[in-house]
């Protein structure tokens, strides 16, 4: 089908170009980067938070919000990463740069409040997962749920009408986001995301989470074992946002969580249930720390 063909490469080409919004090639880039690299002096994540305004006044806003409570008011960056620690920081930076400057541009159909709502719980549920199996980095499984979507989010910023033609056609047909965007003939937002993430040197880890969630990755080699049991359990963690109508994802469907991954991580169904029943609770908890309205409304 060479129309589709040709369709699918302006697609990524468009997609290619997403990388010309500066904070987030230069600011997302370099400060996940050194979060990632172990014993990288705060003073050096400082310096490159200060490039940007925005993430700076947030980094502030937070540490002085009613959520940690001090007498004495922090004004400096590198204090506040102290007391806020790299998974918050990080949630920050990724949720400033990666999601909040799409609230200009509105949509009809896809409504990016929700959908980074759905991101937020996919990530607050991967990381209770990771804290439920004593995984060793659970701030790492939240990023890779923060961003497991990512490809959708490219969508919007390089081809809103593509977008709202999946968002349309899976709403119509009652069918989910991947299986519209394969009835369509369009690449798939798991390989657009990981194109973008590989664009912005993202981790391995997250890279093989944006591109597997979909896949039964059990059988899957190539990826190392421990990618695979984070990959596992973001792609349960999609589904429990779903499950417990956290915020949007592209399609109105109800997953059921893979049995298989269940039985492989040895997670309870009862426990699944439990966590389904309490993420509305945490989700929105995150959302008014994370959100800079929220944190306004603290300080009225
Ligand atoms: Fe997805
Ligand atoms: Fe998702």
């Amino acid at each position: 089908m060479p129309s589709s063909i040709s369709r699918s490469e302006s697609l990524l080409q468009k997609v290619s170009k997403v990388r010309d919004i500066p904070t987030l090639s230069v600011v997302l880039g370099s400060v996940l980067k050194a979060l990632r690299e172990e014993g990288t002096p705060r003073h050096k994540i400082a310096e490159l938070l200060k490039r940007d305004q925005i993430l700076t006044a947030r980094v502030l806003r937070m540490v002085n919000s009613g959520f940690y409570a001090r007498s004495v008011e922090i004004t400096d960056v590198k204090r506040a990463l102290h007391f806020l620690g790299d998974h918050t920081v990080t949630a920050l930076v990724l949720g400033t740069t990666a999601f909040n400057d799409l609230d200009h541009a509105p949509s009809s159909c896809f409504d990016v409040q929700k959908f980074w709502m759905h991101c937020l719980a996919t990530a607050l549920a991967a990381e209770f997962l990771a804290l439920k199996m004593a995984h060793p980095n659970p701030e790492e499984c939240f990023t890779c749920g923060l961003l497991h979507d990512l490809g959708k989010m490219a969508l919007f910023r390089a081809d809103k009408e593509t977008l709202e033609e999946i968002v349309d056609k899976s709403r119509r047909e009652q069918r989910s986001f991947l299986s519209a965007e394969q009835e369509l003939g369009l690449p798939g937002h798991h390989v657009i995301g990981e194109r973008l993430a590989q664009q912005w040197s993202l981790p391995l880890v997250v890279r093989k989470s944006i591109r597997y969630h979909h896949k039964d990755v059990r059988v899957f080699e190539s990826i190392a074992p421990e990618h695979r049991k984070v990959v596992m359990m973001v792609s349960l963690a999609d589904t429990m946002a779903k499950r417990a109508g956290l915020g949007f994802s592209g399609d109105d469907l109800v997953p059921a969580y893979n049995e298989d991954y269940l039985k492989d991580l040895r997670l309870a169904p009862v426990f699944m249930e439990e966590l389904e029943e309490r993420l509305p609770v945490e989700t929105l908890r995150a959302r008014e720390l994370l959100m800079e309205k929220g944190l306004q409304k603290k300080a009225a």
